[in-house]
């Protein structure tokens, strides 16, 4: 397998960068570990081939896996649970009142990976609302990764994955097998819809959302990528509605149409 040249390398970031948002220009090092045994292993035998193919548009069955090594789709329950305190102590009061009439909260996962941030605040809404008539709670979780998606429609979890949950939760959502391991019930299946969304393309959903949660996603992309697309969420929120991102990172204030409410938590103003 020959190296990966800086000519190679530039088209390769720079489709990613264009295509999936994701920078990767000063990652040749990582771009060539992580991919030279998987591209030997297709048959190539320099990355220019497999670089050409991916651009070129003739394989795009390459892409996810290339996707798979290169970001991380690493996630968990109950992370970074100031957003799930926030959201139960300040934003699911609100939509109460907010949506007494049509009893319908729309909320979008942004970057849902395996789906435990979904299913985390689906666990939320659901006992939030559970005493309180009939709502409809189910939240829309989106990713790129089709493998993931996949396996947040059929999880299952060992005892040390359910660890950060409350045991009552635990009980109430999850389905002990003969196995020790735990698949989810089936309304909290229910209450998610997963589909495939590549957050570079635009922003059509049938409503607009109270909340996004678009979290540890935008830590890939650029400035310009990110500016662009929290412009697009914005506009995709109703006055009122939120946006979680990662702690990790942060918005410039000066060109983020949300307004600040505190680390990590935006709000579009009424
Ligand atoms: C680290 S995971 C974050 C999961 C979850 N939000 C959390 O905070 O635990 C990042 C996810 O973003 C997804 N992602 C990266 N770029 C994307 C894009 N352009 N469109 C949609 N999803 C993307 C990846 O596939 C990955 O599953």
């Amino acid at each position: 397998m020959t190296p990966l040249t800086n000519e190679d390398f530039f088209l390769l970031h720079t489709y990613v960068r264009q295509h999936y948002g994701i920078d990767l220009h000063k990652k040749k090092l990582l771009i060539s570990s992580r991919l030279s045994a998987p591209v030997a292993q297709l048959g190539y035998t320099s990355f220019h081939e497999y670089v050409q193919d991916i651009i070129s548009g003739r394989r795009p069955d390459l892409i996810n896996p290339m996707l798979a090594r290169l970001t991380t789709n690493y996630t968990y329950f109950m992370r970074e649970e100031v957003h799930f305190r926030f959201l139960q102590q300040t934003v699911l009061p609100m939509l109460e009142q907010k949506h007494k009439t049509d009893r319908c909260i729309s909320i979008w996962s942004a970057g849902c990976s395996s789906g435990e941030e979904p299913y985390t605040l689906s666990m939320y809404l659901l006992d939030y609302f559970r005493d309180k008539g009939s709502w409809d709670t189910r939240i829309l979780a989106t990713d790129l990764s089709n493998d993931m998606l996949f396996r947040a429609s059929q999880p299952v979890y060992n005892e040390e994955n359910l660890s950060s949950l409350p045991p009552v939760w635990k009980k109430r959502y999850f389905v002990k097998g003969s196995d020790g391991l735990y698949r989810i019930t089936s309304e909290l299946r229910s209450n998610v819809l997963f589909r495939e969304f590549n957050l570079m393309d635009p922003i059509h959903f049938r409503k607009k959302f109270d909340l996004i949660c678009c979290r540890n996603v935008m830590i890939y992309f650029d400035q310009q990528v990110k500016e662009d697309l929290v412009r697009r969420f914005y506009q995709a929120t109703v006055p009122g509605g939120y946006l979680f991102i990662g702690h990790s990172e942060g918005l410039n204030r000066n060109s983020c149409p949300y307004e600040y409410i505190q680390p990590a938590i935006y709000q579009k103003k009424e």
